[in-house]
């Protein structure tokens, strides 16, 4: 992902102020303005010719691919999701008590199992509970929506289906709001762009909105290579799922079981790296555009990266962006945390030295 300069999408914001308007859970989608098929054999193209090779994750999300994320979020070595789960539902009403009767808005929501906690506290408290889920797959965010919809009716809800940086002009006028980023997702982007994204959203808040983010932490590198390289294969299936969708979408031709899934952690960078590996050389095209390309044998092409992170370090980055660290909730092995931060307000001093923790 590059930019997140977004400019604002009159569309979204119409169809979204009228959906709210209305109250009637609904789902909006952002102006199509490239077509999918188009956009999505583009960036194939652009990363398959680049070096080193990388297709950009968010392709990873079409319906098939969020279900098997799904599963992978339920794998015996696949610890973030029920660590994260498990802070949520001890602190989710010192969080509420913290941030006040807010919206929540979260990014790349998926199937809005965890935010459960969140509702949970919100409706205990009483007064209008306001969820909108923010998704770039429209069956996990349809999903997730009739999910919510049945285990809590009293939720006003709208789904969001779009990239997260299409959602930051909608921000301003959902304030006061709390934006969830879970998973640790944000270690999905590169340092750079993980800097980028926090100032823009930074930017695209209010003063005293709030930002519950997940972080997933360095630990030792076996737990770590184990999460990414669960036994029962699911995500090897997962990783080969975008070739399945080139093959569909852009009539590939790949031959798929020359395809592996290779995930490692890299010690140096603090990241584990996932990839598909070619075991035999092949050429293939893909339409449109039409170019062709050929995989050596042992061939990489990066699907993800999945940075790990240390608290000391990660929150000054963090509040060097705009926010100030209100409180960081973690487990008791410290395999994961969750901060909740705050949008400082405009041009006043840092704070230096406070570290509430
Ligand atoms: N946000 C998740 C993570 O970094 C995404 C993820 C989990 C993932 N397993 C994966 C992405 C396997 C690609 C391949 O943990």
């Amino acid at each position: 992902m590059d930019a997140f300069f977004a400019s604002p999408e009159p569309h979204l914001c119409r169809n979204l102020r009228d959906a709210c308007l209305r109250r009637t859970p609904t789902i909006v989608q952002s102006s199509p303005g490239l077509d999918p098929i188009v956009d999505f054999a583009r960036s194939c193209v652009r990363g398959l010719y680049a070096d080193p090779r990388t297709l950009e994750s968010r392709f990873l999300y079409d319906a098939q691919g969020s279900a098997l994320f799904e599963e992978i979020t339920r794998q015996p070595e696949y610890y973030l999701t029920r660590t994260e789960a498990a802070i949520l539902a001890a602190h989710a009403a010192e969080i509420r008590e913290l941030t006040g009767p807010t919206r929540i808005l979260e990014l790349g929501s998926g199937s809005s199992l965890k935010t459960d906690h969140l509702l949970k506290a919100w409706l205990e408290r009483g007064g209008p509970t306001r969820y909108y889920p923010v998704d770039v797959s429209s069956a996990a965010l349809s999903a997730a929506c009739a999910g919510i919809r049945s285990r809590f009716p009293a939720v006003e809800m709208v789904g969001i289906q779009c990239q997260y940086r299409e959602v930051f002009p909608l921000l301003a006028q959902l304030s006061p709001v709390l934006v969830a980023f879970l998973g640790s997702s944000i270690g999905n982007f590169a340092p750079p762009e993980m800097l980028a994204f926090v100032r823009t959203l930074a930017a695209a808040l209010r003063p005293g909105d709030f930002f519950l983010l997940g972080v997933d932490l360095v630990k030792e590198r076996s737990i770590l290579e184990a999460a990414y390289n669960d036994q029962a294969g699911v995500t090897a299936r997962f990783t080969r799922n975008l070739f399945v969708r080139m093959n569909r979408e852009l009539d590939a031709g790949i031959d798929l079981d020359a395809i592996e899934h290779a995930a490692w952690y890299r010690q140096d960078q603090e990241l584990v790296e996932i990839s598909a590996r070619f075991t035999r050389e092949q050429s293939f095209r893909l339409t449109p555009p039409g170019r062709v390309i050929t995989m050596g044998q042992g061939d990489l092409v990066r699907t993800e990266i999945s940075r790990k992170f240390r608290m000391e370090r990660v929150i000054p980055e963090l509040e060097g962006c705009g926010f100030a660290a209100e409180r960081v909730f973690t487990d008791s092995q410290r395999w994961f945390a969750l901060l909740l931060l705050r949008r400082r307000p405009l041009y006043s001093p840092r704070r230096a030295g406070k570290r509430p923790l």
